[in-house]
């Protein structure tokens, strides 16, 4: 009997999951960690953390579910994409690493772009535009920055493959996750020796590539100890987050979108074939299934807003004992109609992403009155963000991918008001799965398939994932998003200088 265990090293924290062949889940663990925020619109993490709490959640897990040793026969790794693991010749991590999510490299992406001869030949190189929260303008920014640090620089890796050097001394990534570090030949699933020679960066900064599937080494003797697991455990390539998340989603052919509510939020698409959006609005990067790629548009401030909004102006709910805020948040939110009574909210907290590629876009409620209240507020926020990700998908239909049917997944979609948003902002039914694990699942999968227990992930995931419910939108809600979304949209057109003078005081 085989079992294989998901780690996603996410933004908030840990999870790993053990799951048997079959994919029923045997045992989960979570371990959180903070983000440090040295300067506004920064944030790095200590990989350190992510180790420990890998460690730890492993551990968890193996002796939870009781399992023998030598049945764990692999492990997936899944994690937050983009973020920069900067290490010396001796393996020594030299600073924190910067994430996804950090704002800081703006001139770097206009270097790139210029070095590369404009945006439309960096997309052909590499198949997206430089976006700030991508590996590369990460690594010149060091460069640029703090050139004793870069001096120092042997080799790059990206979240989950840090923590695949600590299991198994190995340097590998995986081209879903390899996708969003801007130096990977998306089309060609290789790295692109043309841009990297016009940025003057060498080639054995970048580890060895592998399909998600490939096994990419076994545990170190002294880590399987560690883990209470044996050396024979195969490690497998796994997945950036968003990949990982649409595997355990079951996204794996043409038709079907996902979109997830984690901290940032995700409108996701498999597609056959490298497709692009000419303005370069979605990402395009490889799938985790071998062969194919994707499409997604990423909201970076999605469940993060209503997160903000608890931690920062919920604070005595938070104070209160035996109360769960984000219950009284929802219970709040679901007594306002749908529109908030004309109060909206931009979700731009991080900057943002897709379809406005602005780093100096901020949060914003627009159109208080004396009339709103907390409960206005937080259904804002979460209509604000399902704006956003409307926004995505929007653009993938125009391009005429279908989009027949649309699962959601992550933390936020957890909440039933959430997922009726959704549903009613996307004028189409937002459906779940069978397992709600998403990305830390999706590389279980990829582990199975690695271990051989089933041909591809196509096969993994027919066996295992199947729709368990499905959330009807609701024709006056659709009618008042309708409505709603031209102005949401109109929004960000008229604020936009303003949000750069704000960017320069
Ligand atoms: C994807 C992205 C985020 C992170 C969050 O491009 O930046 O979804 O992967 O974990």
């Amino acid at each position: 009997m085989g079992y294989y265990i998901g780690i996603d090293i996410g933004t908030s924290g840990t999870k790993s999951l053990l799951m048997d062949v079959d994919g029923n889940i045997l045992a989960e663990a979570t371990a959180e960690y903070v983000v440090h925020s040295p300067k506004p619109l920064w944030t790095e993490q200590d990989p350190e953390d992510w180790w420990n709490a890998t460690v730890k959640t492993v551990r968890e897990v193996v002796k939870k579910s009781k399992v023998k040793a030598a049945d764990v026969k692999a492990i997936g790794l899944s994690g937050q994409m983009h973020g920069s693991v900067f290490l010396d010749g001796k393996g020594k991590v030299i600073r924190k690493a910067l994430l996804w999510n950090d704002q800081r490299t703006a001139k770097e992406c206009d270097e790139i772009t210029s070095r590369a001869g404009g945006r439309e030949e960096l997309i052909r190189m590499v198949a997206n535009p430089a976006l700030t929260g991508f590996t590369a303008p990460k690594i010149l920014w060091l460069r640029n920055n703090e050139p004793k640090n870069f001096q120092k620089l042997k080799t790059v890796l990206l979240p989950k493959d840090e923590i695949r050097r600590r299991l198994t001394g190995e340097l590998a990534t995986e081209v879903s996750d390899a996708s969003g570090m801007l130096v990977l030949d998306v089309v060609n699933r290789c790295w692109s020796k043309e841009l990297l020679g016009k940025l003057d960066l060498d080639t054995e900064l970048f580890a060895k590539v592998y399909e998600s599937h490939e096994v990419t080494g076994t545990l170190l003797p002294e880590v399987a100890k560690q883990l209470g697991l044996t050396t024979e455990c195969k490690v497998v390539g796994g997945a950036g987050d968003c990949a990982a998340g649409a595997v355990g989603n079951g996204i794996v052919k043409q038709g079907i979108v996902t979109t997830s509510l984690g901290t940032s939020g995700v409108v996701f698409v498999h597609s056959d074939t490298p497709q692009y959006d000419a303005q370069g609005r979605l990402h395009t990067f490889c799938h985790a299934v071998a062969g194919k790629w994707h499409m997604m548009g990423v909201t970076l401030s999605a469940a993060g807003s209503l997160q903000w909004f608890v931690s920062q102006l919920c604070t005595e709910l938070l104070a209160k004992k035996g109360v769960d805020p984000f219950g009284v948040i929802n219970a709040e939110a679901q007594a306002v109609p749908a529109g908030a009574e004309g109060l909206l909210f931009l979700p731009y907290l991080a900057g943002e992403r897709t379809p406005h590629a602005d780093p100096n876009a901020r949060g914003c409620f627009i159109g208080l009155t004396n009339k709103h209240g907390r409960g206005h507020m937080s259904r804002a926020v979460m209509e604000g963000v399902a704006m956003s990700l409307r926004e995505s998908l929007q653009i993938v239909r125009d391009l005429g991918v279908p989009t027949k049917e649309i699962r959601v997944s992550g933390g936020g979609a957890k909440s039933p008001l959430w997922k009726q948003i959704l549903a009613d902002t996307f004028g189409q039914a937002a459906c779940t799965i069978n397992a709600e694990q998403g990305p830390a699942y999706g590389v279980a999968l990829l582990a199975a398939v690695g271990d051989g227990a089933y041909k591809n992930i196509e096969e993994a995931c027919k066996a295992t994932i199947s729709v368990v419910n499905k959330t009807a939108p609701n024709k006056n809600a659709v009618k008042s998003y309708d409505r709603l979304f031209p102005i949401y949209q109109g929004l960000y057109r008229s604020l936009r200088d303003s949000f750069k003078a704000i960017g320069e005081l």
